[in-house]
């Protein structure tokens, strides 16, 4: 019988690919066999990922992309099927965020992130499906605990992930009869990533965070690519419209620590 998560001869495609959890999402699925497509902003931060990626043995490509502009986003993950076929998971994890309370946002900061998370997932599912379309494909989209748990000096968050969270299930529920699959994680806090440096920025906060979170530590990107792995694989042919946290349980302790270590990066910030 065929391993459940061997992806080998399998295209993924991972919007925001070139760092963090995104990034760590596509070192499981090279390390499983998949031949990996990768895009964001920077040019220079994808040819970074592409030689890491390559590490693994993996046929990688890299683009440079804004998931802001959809015919751009279009185009990559056209030329991107043209190196290695239709695409079999499509990932959307471009994201951005800072601390700050809703009355520091101007109209363009708020705009920013949803166009990015939001809108950005938009692109990404819109473009990406005419490529996906076929039974057994799946998309996966990277929410956030702010999607599911109101937190202060996250308004623009919370919003922009709410709706990558309502998207999915829409998603899920128009795209099934092709027998394509849409589902999300939420990443708990993820240790080495640029949203914790961000969000707990001290060593004080991080701890914390670290003692509200009931495993008692941050999550390894590992982790979620684990779950991505699930998602993609034989073992989930059942599962689409889902929402999953993956977070050591930080969903039920609450958000106050949260709350209280962006107030601490934001006074040091300021
Ligand atoms: P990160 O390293 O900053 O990852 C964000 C990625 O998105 C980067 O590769 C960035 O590359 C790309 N990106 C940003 N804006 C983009 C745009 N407009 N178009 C295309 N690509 C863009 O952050 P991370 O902390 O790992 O977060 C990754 C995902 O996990 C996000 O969706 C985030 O909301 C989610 N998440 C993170 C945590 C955590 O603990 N870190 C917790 C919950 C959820 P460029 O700068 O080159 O564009
Ligand atoms: N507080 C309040 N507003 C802020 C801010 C902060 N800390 N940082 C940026 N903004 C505002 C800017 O002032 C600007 O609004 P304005 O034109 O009214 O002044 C708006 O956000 C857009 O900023 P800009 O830097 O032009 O946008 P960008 O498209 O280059 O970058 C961000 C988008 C702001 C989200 C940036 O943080 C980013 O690129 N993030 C990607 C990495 C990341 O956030 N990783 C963690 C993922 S969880």
């Amino acid at each position: 019988m065929a391993q459940p998560f061997d992806m080998t001869d399998r295209h993924v495609f991972v919007a925001g690919g070139s760092s963090g959890i995104n990034l760590g999402i596509a070192h499981g699925f090279a390390a499983a066999g998949a031949a990996v497509a990768i895009a964001s902003r920077t040019e220079a931060r994808v040819q970074a990922a592409e030689e890491e990626l390559r590490g693994h043995g993996a046929s990688v490509a890299g683009f440079a992309a804004d998931v802001r502009d959809m015919d751009r986003v279009g185009q990559v993950l056209a030329e991107a099927v043209a190196k290695f076929g239709p695409i079999d998971v499509l990932v959307s994890g471009a994201a951005g965020n800072f601390v700050a309370p809703a009355t520091g946002i101007s109209s363009n900061g708020f705009r920013a992130v949803v166009d990015i998370d939001l809108v950005g997932t938009f692109h990404v599912l819109r473009a990406g499906f005419e490529h996906l379309r076929k039974p057994g494909a799946v998309a996966i989209n990277i929410s956030a605990p702010q999607a599911v748990q109101p937190m202060a000096l996250q308004a623009h968050v919370c919003a922009a992930k709410a709706g990558v969270d309502m998207l999915t299930r829409a998603l899920a529920l128009e795209w099934g009869p092709d027998g394509v699959r849409v589902n999300a994680i939420i990443p708990g806090p993820i240790e080495d990533t640029e949203g914790m440096a961000r969000l707990a920025a001290t060593p004080e906060a991080e701890a914390r965070l670290k003692a509200n979170v009931p495993l008692r530590r941050y999550g390894t990107k590992a982790e979620i690519a684990n779950m991505a792995l699930f998602l993609a694989s034989p073992l989930a042919s059942y599962v689409t419209g889902v929402v999953i946290p993956v977070d050591g349980g930080s969903t039920v302790a609450g958000t106050e620590t949260m709350m209280q270590a962006m107030q601490a990066s934001l006074e040091q910030a300021t």
